[in-house]
């Protein structure tokens, strides 16, 4: 008899039928297993194996750099530590654009060296041959619209996206075609949040927000950003729950002054 308590998994399906109840859905990066540990255990429904990687663990300014089998590392920590929820991992910039069977083998190596549970891609109809082909392989698809992070050099800023009518209109569209293709949820990062609403309420499928208001069906967060590891990042739709970066700096200004004045270890702290 196993001595873990039975925990129910989140799937796809429990996704959708918490969309169909109204119930929020709650999202956060993870990218190693300490924390991928702490997050599960405290009850967050979906794991995002984000490129944001790139930024958060490797320093880099953009998510362009981190490759394939980066993202598969990553992803296999955070999969060995979760017990409940569902582990989504972005495709990294370069592994499925313009080329349907790459995006295949990529989604494919994901989903066997990592044992994770879904992907997820940036972008709508330029990548929908790359979706359909993928989700024809049994793999569950996250979609993500709007502020697109691999496309930054296009874009050329981080400010919000789909203001204007024109880039609405073809968000929603692109919204409309991910759900007839199958994705089974959406995020929408950076929009307004009148948009995000309009889109959680149109389509069947979950939408999960970051800066796109609080009506969508879910919201997903940078779990750096939450806890003030990262200092200097402080959009608008950032709530800091602690001030880590501060509180992990004093401990460790604490743990030198003790050892230099011979402070630590004490006698109770050595064999
Ligand atoms: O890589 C990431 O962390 C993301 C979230 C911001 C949605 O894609």
């Amino acid at each position: 008899m196993s001595i873990h308590k039975e925990v129910k998994r989140v799937t796809t399906h429990v996704l959708q039928a918490m969309k169909a109840r109204g119930e929020k859905i709650t999202m956060l990066t993870a990218y190693d297993y300490s924390m991928a540990r702490i997050l599960d255990e405290a009850g967050v429904d979906v794991l995002l194996v984000g490129d944001s990687a790139s930024n958060v663990m490797a320093g880099h300014e953009t998510t362009l750099p981190i490759t394939l089998d980066q993202m598969i590392y990553h992803a296999s920590s955070v999969v060995r530590a979760v017990r409940r929820a569902l582990v989504v991992v972005d495709m990294p910039f370069g592994s499925y654009q313009g080329n349907s069977r790459k995006a295949l083998e990529s989604a494919i190596r994901i989903m066997k060296e990592s044992g994770a549970h879904a992907v997820k891609l940036e972008g709508g109809s330029e990548i929908a041959e790359s979706v359909a082909r993928i989700l024809s392989a049994g793999v569950p698809v996250m979609g993500h619209l709007g502020l697109t992070p691999q496309s930054i050099y296009k874009f050329g800023t981080y400010k919000v996206r789909a203001r204007e009518e024109e880039e609405a209109e073809k968000l929603k569209q692109d919204a409309q075609l991910l759900e007839e293709l199958g994705c089974f949820a959406l995020v929408l990062e950076k929009i307004p949040a009148a948009l995000g609403k309009e889109v959680s309420e149109r389509l069947h499928i979950p939408t999960i927000g970051i800066g796109a208001g609080r009506h969508t069906d879910g919201q997903v967060l940078v779990t750096h950003d939450l806890l003030g590891i990262t200092k200097d990042f402080q959009p608008r739709f950032l709530r800091r729950y602690l001030e880590l970066f501060d509180t992990i700096k004093g401990a460790t200004q604490q743990y030198i002054q003790d050892v230099r004045s011979g402070d630590f270890p004490n006698e109770n702290e050595q064999y």
